[in-house]
This record gives structure tokens, sequence and C-alpha cells, in this order.
């Protein structure tokens, strides 16, 4: 069974119009049956985003950085031994840019993007986020900026299990939230957004994976981050969901967010402005 919708955003940023079915230009978006997500079409299915329907195209791009990693070096510390992970990274993603970062699992993809993202401190180096530096800001400050400033989104979506769609969106406001937002109307936009006004009041145990990394991407947005961070955000997902959610990605992109993706898929990746290879935690083409 094929459930059909139509979506357009009113209170996330801009006139943000997202179209999971690219060939439909009615906007009406395919949902796809739990049966298809399994999909049995899988190696027949190839990803057709072409670049040109991107909404703004190039536009929103500046040169401003809001990511400067400078410098940076990570090592973790087993018993007496002190393993280092990243060795001298430096890294710029400009505003509005989307950035693909591949590379060998173990090769420190995960480590770099949690420090931009402050899930991890970096054990030498700078990082740089709009403008500070995150070495001179307070514990409260850092998770201020993060709260606010960055969206994550994890392969393994990281929902709560016991919190419904819509709670587990409205969660970071907890935490932080912008003045003069209602987040619970806010929550159930961006579900809209992503294609899940359906399935608000569901729990994740109750979501295919698909419609939990829809769940997991209209939490990154709650806050309306200037930067969204996406480790393998297709990664547990059939090509045509990964599809999908890579369409709502780029057109995140094409209102000005400026996105960093972790990918195995160079097919995804292609996708991306800029493509930068992490080997045995070095940057391999850094420009
Ligand atoms: N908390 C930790 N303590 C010790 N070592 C760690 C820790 N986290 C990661 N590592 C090590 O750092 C290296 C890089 O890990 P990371 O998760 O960044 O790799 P990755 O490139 O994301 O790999 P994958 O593609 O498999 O996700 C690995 O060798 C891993 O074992
Ligand atoms: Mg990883």
């Amino acid at each position: 069974m094929k459930m059909k919708t139509s979506i357009k955003d009113v209170s996330a940023p801009g006139d943000l119009i997202l179209e999971t079915e690219v060939d439909n230009p009615t906007l009406e978006v395919e949902l796809p049956s739990k049966e298809g997500l399994v999909n049995s079409n899988e190696e027949s299915f190839k990803c057709k985003l072409g670049r040109s329907k991107c909404l703004k195209s190039d536009e929103h791009r500046t040169t401003t950085p809001v990511i400067e990693v400078i410098d940076v070096k990570k090592s973790y510390t087993l018993g007496d031994l002190e393993v280092p992970i990243l060795h001298d990274i430096n890294l710029e993603v400009r505003e509005g840019e989307f950035l693909a970062i591949m590379g060998p699992s173990g090769s420190g993809k995960s480590t770099l993007m949690n420090l931009v993202g402050f899930l991890d401190r970096p054990t030498e180096g700078t990082i740089i986020i709009k403008g500070l530096d995150i070495n001179k800001l307070s514990d409260k400050e850092v998770a201020r900026l993060r709260g606010l400033e960055i969206g994550f989104v994890f392969q393994t979506f990281n929902l709560i299990p016991r919190l419904t769609a819509l709670e587990n969106v409205e969660l970071p406001t907890y935490a932080n939230t912008r003045s003069g937002v209602n987040t619970h109307e806010r929550a159930k936009e961006l579900l809209k957004l992503v294609g899940l006004e359906d399935r608000m009041y569901h729990k994740p145990g109750e979501l295919s994976g698909g419609q939990s990394q829809r769940v997991a991407i209209a939490r990154a947005l709650i806050n309306d981050p200037a930067i969204l961070l996406a480790d393998e955000p297709t990664g547990n997902l059939d090509s045509k969901t990964g599809c999908e959610i890579l369409n709502i990605f780029r057109k995140l992109n094409g209102d000005g967010r400026t996105i960093v993706m972790i990918t195995h898929d160079p097919e995804i990746a292609g996708y991306a402005d800029r493509i930068v290879l992490v080997k045995d935690g070095i940057i391999q083409n850094a420009e």
C-alpha cells in the first residue's frame, strides 16, 4: 500500500518545499510502504536526484567559513598508551556548503565529526564555529552554541524509545531554545516537512528505519541550526529511502543550511559540493 501526501513547510526556514519524489513536479510525496522499505527492488534502484533540481542552486553559498578546524589532533588514552587518531587536521567549511566526508572504516571520520559537533574535545588545536573559538568558551556557552547552531543526525537514529516522534523532536528544546518560538508547533511542522504528519504520535518501535531517520532529522532541525552534521544518515537504509533522505538534505542545503555528511556511498557523496577523504586520521585532499 502506498500513501500520498503533500507537504509544504511554513515554519522552517525560508520557503523550503520538499519533494521526496524527484520526478513529481506537483510536490506530491509517495511515502514508501513498510514492505517497500525492505525493497525487493533494491538492486535495480538508482538514486536519480539531478543536482540542477536543487531549489535555490548555488546562490546561497558564501565564502564565510562556519566551521574552521585548525591543526587539530585527537588521541585516545588506552591504559598507558596514547593512541593518535587524528593528525593535524585542517578543514574549512563555508556557509551554505554541502560537504561529504568519506574514508575507510576506522579512519577517524566520526571522531572528526564529533569534535566539530562538540561531542568531544580535541587533544590539540582549535575549532571555530561561526567565528567562535570553542576553546575560549565556557562549558555553558559551548552547550548553548551546540544546542542552537548544530543539529546532529546519527546512523542509528538515537531516538528515545518511550517518547513519541513528536516528543523526540521537541526534546532538544528542553535544554536550549530560541526565544519566541512555539516549539510544539514547530516540531509538528518539521514532522510534516519530513512527511511524517500521520506518525507524530507513534513511538520509534512503531516506525520503519526511514521514518525513524526522518524523525531524527526533524529533531536536528528543531532549534533551526546553521549547521547540520550527519554521520552516515543513510547507512542503515535501503537505497530508495536513502535517496529520499538525501533529497531532504539537499533541499535543506538549498535553503542555505550548511551540511556535513559522512557516507561510505560514492553515489550519495556525489551530490555534495565537495568530498573530503580521510585516511589514517589525515585529510588526503586538503585544499
Ligand atoms: N572512545 C574511544 N576510545 C578509544 N579509541 C577510539 C574511541 N573512539 C574511536 N576510537 C578509535 O578511533 C579510530 C577512528 O574511529 P572512528 O569512529 O572515528 O572511525 P570512522 O572513520 O568513523 O569509522 P567507521 O567508518 O567504521 O564509522 C578507530 O580506530 C577507533 O577504534
Ligand atoms: Mg564512523
